[in-house]
């Protein structure tokens, strides 16, 4: 059976007499699927080992004898107040080695004895009860693992944890030794039981060591994850599929490796945001996080939750216009998600999230939004009917490594310069190129992409420079920027020239740089001046062909920007970090290179995407605009022109022949 709409619900926030009414409603909607129970446990389980599911039971076949299906979660981003009380030691520990304590969520720590016996007891209890239910279609485990955890958990547990994961990296404390660089500021250890998870210091860290720290706790949160799988695995019915609901770029744990486990990834999309910033997330930022959740899978996915309203805790964000609620869950669609799940049925009378509003309104009455989602929902399906299960090739892809953006958030070089800033750069430039992307990580599928983009590849080693050589040698069309090859995998600095082994590739060396800290550089191309942003890289050619030049500074005349013809392809440097002007005169020039096609023309802030189906692609146009636009299509669809009122979205079939 294909889902392609459904709700978070909350039936024990209300009277069980109120439960077919929502049900009723959620028919008429058009909802085929309900996520329940994620963070219900003590209603599971109020005291230990005392199981009551017939609530949920009841829920389940209210909601199935109207049509809709059930995704359950596992309610272990929550342990009840009974739990904690009784083994304190589940509450996280802070870098300052504090406890938190209960009384909002996410309160555990995730290598911790007694809460994944906890855990054991209750998934097992769940999987035996609904494992093999008509009406339960599949799992989510857990809810956004990693939210709330930037600063968790460094408690004895973790920090054993941490020295074990150390131990069979390296093997002895020798190995460690020299790979983190311990002889700085006399940090040799002679045992690994010296060693502690990094909390505040005085005075600075070993940026080796807060790497480990970083990959450690992502590998930790992945096996809490996979713990739970393999529960519901061992117990469940194949047929009901397990799925993790992730926050976009979100870099507590690798989605990559998340979506090893599960059967495929699920994503929480808020436009809206966490408050009250007007009028919402840039576009082009929630169009990357569709389609970096679908890259680390490489497989279309589901909208766990999509916005259905004003979102906000404690302070609250705009109320979505007319026809944006719609034009957000086209959005998702046009990016790969083969079903939507609405936050929340109903906004809820109480506790932390009574703002963070649902499709019906704190009176139950439907009003304005459920109006309005009844028409997108019947408008799209019959398009996602269509594209189901079929996932959308890019021509273009972009490298994402979570080591790149762990070692760079250690030492940012300019405290204005991220990772996930400068990709995001490059993916602004296509995007309003209309350009569709993939992401992937350094492990995937180069020979795909026509052409491929790999910013601040920082980190090196000869396994990663010798898959770009392959690349480019092959006929790719590569595209590296500034620090790349710089250190090596446990953070140390390359005794080589910059780039080191990707020189030959590149056609260049790079023997200084400057941190444009505050300042900005002017950059010429073809006699036109342009700028470079938060840091330069002094290129020396040897055989590359120079495309643009500082044109200031004690430096004025040295190359910035190169490329290099390598056996059958061409591999770019990008040594700044372009400014807009500068990035698409890049892009362009990319594009046209590697002979890479765009969905066509619209006008700023229409955004076009498009999906492959079993018969036709399908064209999504979306007005992002509070005005009326009307935006003329190739010959390739079957309109060749579409009006669009404020925040309107179409979708137009092609004209008969297939795109590439
Ligand atoms: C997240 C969570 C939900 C809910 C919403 C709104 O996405 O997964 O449980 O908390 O945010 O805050
Ligand atoms: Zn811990």
């Amino acid at each position: 059976m294909s889902f392609y709409f459904g709700v978070d619900y909350y039936p024990e926030h209300w009277p069980q007499e109120r439960w077919e009414t929502d049900a009723v409603l959620m028919e008429q909607l058009g909802i085929q699927v309900v996520r329940m129970g994620e963070f219900s446990w003590t209603k599971m389980e109020p005291k230990e080992g005392e199981f009551h599911f017939e609530w949920l039971d009841q829920a389940i076949n209210t909601l199935a004898a109207h049509g809709i299906q059930t995704v359950l979660g596992t309610p272990t981003a929550a342990p009840p107040a009974w739990m904690v009380r009784q083994d304190p030691d589940i509450l996280p520990v802070d870098s300052h080695g504090l406890r938190r304590e209960f009384g909002g969520r996410h309160h555990d720590c995730q290598s911790n004895h007694h809460y994944r016996q906890h855990i054991r007891r209750l998934v097992t209890a769940m999987a035996a009860r609904f494992g093999h239910h008509p009406h339960v279609v599949g799992w989510q485990v857990d809810n956004e693992l990693g939210n709330s955890h930037g600063d968790f958990c460094y408690c004895p547990h973790c920090e054993a944890a941490f020295r074990r994961w150390l131990q069979q990296k390296y093997g002895s404390i020798e190995e460690l030794n020299r790979a983190w660089g311990t002889a700085f500021w006399s940090q040799e250890y002679s045992d690994f039981h010296q060693i502690i998870s990094p909390k505040v210091t005085p005075n600075g860290h070993n940026p080796s060591q807060m790497l480990d720290w970083k990959r450690f706790c992502s590998d930790l949160v992945a096996d809490f994850m996979r713990f739970q799988v393999h529960i519901l695995r061992q117990y469940c019915d194949p047929r009901q599929f397990i799925t993790h609901n992730c926050m976009g770029f979100a870099d507590k744990v690798s989605y990559f490796e998340l979506g090893k486990d599960l059967d495929f990834l699920s994503h929480d999309q808020y436009p809206g945001g966490y408050f009250a910033q007007p009028p919402h997330q840039p576009n082009q930022r929630l169009a990357a996080e569709l389609d970096f959740i679908r890259g680390c899978k490489g497989k279309n996915f589901w909208i766990m939750e999509q916005q259905a309203g004003i979102t906000g805790w404690e302070c609250m964000g705009r109320n979505p216009a007319p026809g944006q609620l719609g034009l957000w869950t086209a959005q998702s669609v046009a990016h790969g998600a083969d079903t939507v799940v609405y936050f929340r049925w109903r906004s809820c009378l109480f506790g932390t999230e009574q703002y963070w509003h649902g499709i019906l309104p704190h009176s139950g009455k439907p009003g304005r939004t459920y109006q309005e989602l009844k028409e997108v929902i019947a408008a799209l399906r019959p398009y996602m009917e269509e594209t189901q299960g079929i996932t959308t090739p890019a021509q273009v892809g972009i490298v994402y490594s979570y080591d790149q953006n762990y070692a760079m958030q250690i030492q940012p070089h300019n405290p204005k310069l991220t990772y996930l800033g400068q990709v995001m750069k490059y993916y602004t430039a296509l995007y309003r190129a209309n350009v569709p992307v993939d992401f992937l990580s350094d492990q995937g599928d180069f020979s795909k992409y026509k052409l491929l983009i790999a910013p601040l590849q920082y980190l090196t080693n000869p396994e990663l420079e010798e898959k770009y050589r392959n690349y480019v040698a092959q006929g790719g069309h590569l595209v590296l920027t500034m620090r790349t090859g710089v250190k090596d995998d446990t953070n140390l600095c390359h005794p080589h020239t910059l780039p080191g082994g990707l020189s030959d590739v590149l056609g260049i060396e790079v023997p200084e740089y400057d941190c444009l800290w505050e300042t900005s550089l002017p950059v010429q191309w073809d006699g036109e001046l342009f700028s470079g942003e938060q840091w330069c890289d002094l290129l020396a050619p040897s055989t590359a062909k120079t495309l643009a030049v500082a044109a200031g500074e004690w430096y004025a005349g040295t190359p910035v920007i190169t490329c290099n013809r390598f056996g059958q392809g061409q591999a770019w440097y990008v040594g700044t970090e372009p400014d807009e002007e500068l990035m698409n005169k890049l892009m362009s020039e990319l594009l046209r290179a590697a002979d890479v096609s765009s969905l066509g023309e619209a006008p700023e802030g229409v955004e076009l995407a498009c999906r492959k189906g079993r018969e036709r692609n399908y064209l999504f146009v979306l007005n992002h605009t509070e005005t009326p636009q009307t935006v003329a299509l190739g010959r390739e669809w079957e309109s060749r022109e579409v009006s669009l009122p404020p925040y309107g979205f179409a979708v137009v079939g092609s004209a008969g022949e297939e795109l590439e």
